[in-house]
């Protein structure tokens, strides 16, 4: 059977800050999705929201206050996210799904009919983490690999605290007690991986590997099962 791997794609990743940056970026997907094809895998790509979802949903605060409704909106940002990648991956030929799922499930079906497949959010209440956790679940993927915009998971913010210590394996006990464990975040709200989606992973066993995705080489040898710079967490 095809080896899976789910990728939860940060949204900032598609708008790295400069225009040059952003090209190289979408290039180097592209060639490490024909590779991955090539090579016979199954790949899930959960495109998170970035900019566009925290934008709308601050627009939208001050005159709405239901977390969900919120959310649905950065749902929303997301989605199109998804559909830029998809759109992306199509146009060189790749067999990506043509739809975008709406559910894990029917994304994990999809997945059983194309080599890739795009999606965004699913639900209120978590965030595409939670929702590529899931779909490792239930694609019978062995783990699931966070692409985000930071190179490890921190012992504090290393924004707020100098001195944060980074690490490179931890136990998801260990995650957890970084990150929080089960507890939704509000709408628009970070945190280095969701505590929805830790839960989850501990629900399901699951590995998890947390990397900057701005470097395609460390996502790859990830998705390949090579050794990578990031943080390796085991279940
Ligand atoms: P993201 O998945 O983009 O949040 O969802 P993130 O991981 O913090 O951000 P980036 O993109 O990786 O930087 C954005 C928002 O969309 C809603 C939540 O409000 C979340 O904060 N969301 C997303 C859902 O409610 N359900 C989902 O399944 C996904």
């Amino acid at each position: 059977m095809a080896e899976v791997q789910v990728i939860a794609l940060g949204g900032s990743l598609l708008r790295p800050e400069e225009e040059e940056g952003r090209q190289i970026w979408f290039s180097r997907l592209k060639q490490m999705i024909v590779h991955l094809e090539g090579m016979e895998y199954k790949i899930g790509i959960v495109v998170g929201g970035g900019a566009p979802a925290r934008e709308g949903i601050a627009l939208a605060r001050d005159h709405v206050n239901d977390e969900r409704r919120l959310d649905e909106i950065g749902i929303a940002a997301t989605r199109i996210n998804a559909t830029i990648i998809q759109q992306v991956l199509a146009q060189v030929g790749i067999d990506v799904a043509p739809e975008i799922p709406h559910s894990v499930s029917d994304g994990a079906q999809l997945l059983r009919e194309h080599a890739v497949v795009c999606m965004g959010g699913t639900l209120p209440g978590h965030t595409t983490d939670a929702v590529a956790v899931a779909l490792a679940a239930e694609a019978g993927g062995s783990g699931c690999i966070i692409a985000t915009n930071v190179p490890y998971v921190y012992d504090s913010d290393p924004r707020i605290n100098p001195d944060a210590q980074y690490h490179e394996s931890l136990s998801l006990e260990q995650l957890a007690t970084i990150c929080g464990v089960g507890e939704p975040l509000a709408a628009g709200a970070s945190a280095v991986v969701d505590p929805v989606a830790v839960q989850r992973a501990m629900d399901d066993s699951l590995g998890l590997a947390i990397l900057d995705g701005r470097d395609m080489d460390r996502l790859e040898n990830a998705i390949l099962g090579l050794e990578f710079e990031g943080t390796m967490v085991t279940p």
